[in-house]
């Protein structure tokens, strides 16, 4: 089999990990910027002020993606680039670099599928809440509009969220990421329910506005599965599966939230401040969702977790994204086994689970479109005589590029799969050193550029429509 012409193959970036110059041209400030210089937040106190400077070098970055034969970058837009305070004045400036990033693409014919959030906001929003104000969803909707109708004539797929659980859990929970709160559900329930109702109101305008392009969200896509056949293992399971993924696709595409969840907020006190207007613009917003994005790098192997009172704070506060934590209201916890294999940063390697998840999102929600909008290897990549010799990377994205085959042939409805990431970058927590990318940046050497043997071998599956895999 091949795949076909109209699936995408592409690699994808974020602002914030890629950009730097994060002063530069009337960019205001963002959170990220603030939290990342806050001792002991990052590996080493690394930080995006430079990160691999894309903001200067990204026409000698497209043209490398063009090389490698990319059909498509996912990248995202900067919102305090765009509005610097999040809610007054637009910067012209910040319009142009993006303006810029589409033109240079389209000139090779490479495809620009553009996030509107992959969690840099204007800092002084998150000063007044950030997600957990409401504010800050009109605010969004706001800078939303402007992005539509400033690059929506060139750009026909938006993303309006990057992983919300993410930004949402490290952010309220483990206090991992902005703005560093710990154990607190009540606000972390009010951020998922904010977010979708921001999601909601955009994709509604997006649709008003009729420029026929398409719209949706990109989840994290880590299925839960049972460590074994013990019953209170499957329920713990069936626990992680409602938090982890219905809670985040079911209002998204029914519109709706799962009622096994809900229950339990009643019960501990933790059902968001929800009005009724919101809930009837998430039902109505739902059939409207084009596609959803799906992240995937690993699985979860959840037991019911029975350690009294081990509960969020613990071990994810430095988090490395392994498994070995309780949920935060202590019902599961996911486990390392020893018959699976693991990256160095210890995430499991399992395309099979990739595909078996597959199978459960088309059980639960039937035929929507779905693009891997991220999926790869964090490697720390070895050199030999000046070349990236990333094998390991190979062997990852063409297992898991299999397992999409094979999704697509049991007629699961995926249109695209972009490798995280198209570039070296900056690891939110993890600096520098665990690298992702097809072209690999000397950080020793001025920032100096190379594509990486994946890069090279990227290029064969597409040339090749992936038939030899
Ligand atoms: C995803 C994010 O969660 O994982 C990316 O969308 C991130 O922004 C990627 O870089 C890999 O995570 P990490 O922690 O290995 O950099």
């Amino acid at each position: 089999m091949k795949f076909s012409k109209d699936f995408l193959f592409g690699a994808a970036s974020a602002s914030y990990q890629v950009e730097g110059a994060y002063n530069e041209d009337g960019k205001g400030i963002s959170n990220w910027d603030v939290f990342s210089k806050i001792p002991g937040k990052t590996f080493e106190g690394t930080n995006g002020d430079v990160a691999v400077d894309h903001y200067h070098r990204y026409k000698e970055d497209i043209k490398l993606m063009a090389e490698i034969g990319l059909e498509s970058y996912r990248f995202s837009v900067s919102w305090p680039r765009i509005i610097p305070n999040g809610d007054g004045e637009i910067n012209q400036k910040g319009i142009e670099f993006y303006n810029n990033i589409i033109d240079e693409c389209l000139k090779y014919g490479i495809v620009p599928f553009v996030t509107l959030y992959h969690w840099d906001m204007p800092n002084n929003l998150e000063e007044e809440g950030g997600w957990t104000n409401k504010k800050t969803i009109d605010a969004f909707v706001k800078y939303a509009d402007i992005c539509f109708d400033a690059f929506g004539d060139r750009v026909k797929h938006w993303i309006t969220f990057n992983e919300t659980v993410v930004f949402a859990a490290l952010g309220y929970l483990a206090g991992a990421h902005p703005p560093g709160i710990k154990n607190n559900p009540k606000k972390y329930f009010q951020v998922t329910h904010n977010v979708f109702t921001a999601h909601a109101k955009a994709v509604q305008n997006y649709k008003e506005m009729k420029q026929f392009g398409e719209i949706g969200i990109t989840h994290v896509f880590s299925p839960a599965f049972s460590v074994d056949d013990a019953e209170e293992n499957i329920k713990a399971t069936y626990h992680a599966n409602q938090h982890d993924i219905n809670w985040y696709y079911d209002p998204v595409l029914k519109g709706n939230y799962p009622e096994y969840v809900v229950k339990q907020l009643e019960k501990n006190d933790w059902t968001p401040d929800w009005t009724e207007a919101e809930l009837s613009v998430i039902k109505e917003a739902a059939p409207k969702n084009d596609f959803i994005g799906l992240n995937y790098y690993q699985p979860k192997r959840v037991a019911k977790n029975d350690i009294q009172n081990e509960n969020s704070e613990r071990s994810r506060e430095n988090s490395t994204g392994a498994p070995g934590n309780a949920s935060f209201d202590g019902v599961y916890k996911t486990v390392m086994m020893e018959d699976k294999t693991y990256t160095k940063w210890g995430w499991e390697i399992a395309p099979d689970a990739f595909l078996d998840g597959l199978r459960m999102l088309k059980e639960s929600y039937g035929d929507i479109k779905m693009y891997i909008t991220e999926n790869g290897l964090g490697d720390e990549d070895p050199i030999i005589e000046g070349e990236i010799v990333d094998i390991p990377r190979i062997k990852y994205i063409e297992s898991h590029l299999k397992a999409v085959k094979k999704a697509i042939e049991e007629n699961i409805n995926l249109k695209g799969y972009y490798a995280w990431s198209a570039i070296d970058l900056l690891s939110w927590l993890n600096g520098f050193k665990k690298q992702y990318g097809f072209i690999y940046v000397d950080h020793k050497n001025n920032l100096n550029r190379k594509i990486k043997l994946s890069g090279y071998w990227y290029k064969k599956i597409i040339e090749e429509r992936g038939e030899n895999l």
